[in-house]
């Protein structure tokens, strides 16, 4: 990886990719902290490969960075060609994601990964799973519902569990944060519907440890109480830096 002036130190660039914000940051690879702040841009609207690319790289010109970049996108990715795109423009589909994103940055070479993926490598290694074995399940609850599933530190990529049919709904249109902002709900009424998205979930894999991500874990207090699943569910820990961190330490092959 060609890099004209990385500075000194274990640390790479991670931007976020989401529905509503591209946000990035320098992280350091050894605490999984950033170096400096965490900057953000609204998601372009419609959110187009070529627009998002342009955010892309805006972003990593505002930390003037010329190391390795690690991008996260929130969809399927299998062969660096995007084949979901539920939450982001329906043009995405079929696109090379690393190759669209290296062109914005002149043609550096970029990583990427499943935004929910790079959170759950994030928080399984510096977050609320750093002390746990076994098979941890992340769920992140924004926009749609994104899922990771880590066995003593290995990712199994691309899993959906937002995508689940429960209850004959889609398990994020069951249950996302989005969708308790939509209809107003209590915290007590939403989660109501998360437990049933997460007894779905530990049916088919049985974790150790389910670890509640997205901006709504920040409340986790409020809600994580009120689960009826079995599982021990926690609040990460990363919040949110977790997709930053994780998108960095694949750009830099930390894992
Ligand atoms: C996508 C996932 C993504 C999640 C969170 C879902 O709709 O299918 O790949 O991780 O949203 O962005």
């Amino acid at each position: 990886m060609t890099s004209t002036s990385t500075p000194p130190g274990n640390h790479s660039l991670g931007i976020d990719v989401g529905g509503t914000g591209v946000k990035g940051g320098i992280v350091d690879l050894d605490t999984g902290l950033l170096i400096g702040e965490r900057f953000k841009l609204p998601t372009p609207q419609p959110s187009t490969p070529d627009a998002v690319a342009m955010t892309v790289a805006e972003v990593v010109a505002h930390f003037g960075w010329h190391g390795p970049v690690g991008v996260t996108y929130p969809g399927v990715i299998v062969d660096g060609v995007v084949r979901t795109a539920a939450n982001v423009d329906e043009s995405w589909l079929g696109t090379n994601v690393a190759q669209a994103y290296s062109e914005a940055l002149g043609g550096r070479p970029v990583t990427v990964l499943n935004d929910a993926d790079a959170a759950g490598l994030a928080e399984q290694r510096f977050g609320a799973g750093r002390n746990h074995s076994g098979v941890i399940v992340l769920l992140t609850f924004g926009t749609g519902i994104g899922s990771a599933v880590i066995h003593n530190g290995q990712l199994l990529p691309n899993t959906e569990f937002g995508h689940l049919e429960v209850g004959g709904k889609e398990a994020e249109h069951r249950a996302a944060a989005s969708v308790r902002e939509r209809k107003e709900w209590s915290y007590k009424r939403w989660t109501r519907e998360v437990s049933r998205v997460l007894v779905a979930v530990e049916n088919a894999v049985w974790p150790d440890l389910i670890i509640a991500g997205g901006g709504v874990s920040r409340k986790g207090d409020k809600w994580i109480p009120l689960l009826t699943n079995r599982t021990p569910v926690v609040a990460a820990e990363l919040q949110n830096t977790a997709g930053i961190v994780g998108a960095a330490m694949v750009s830099a092959g930390a894992r």
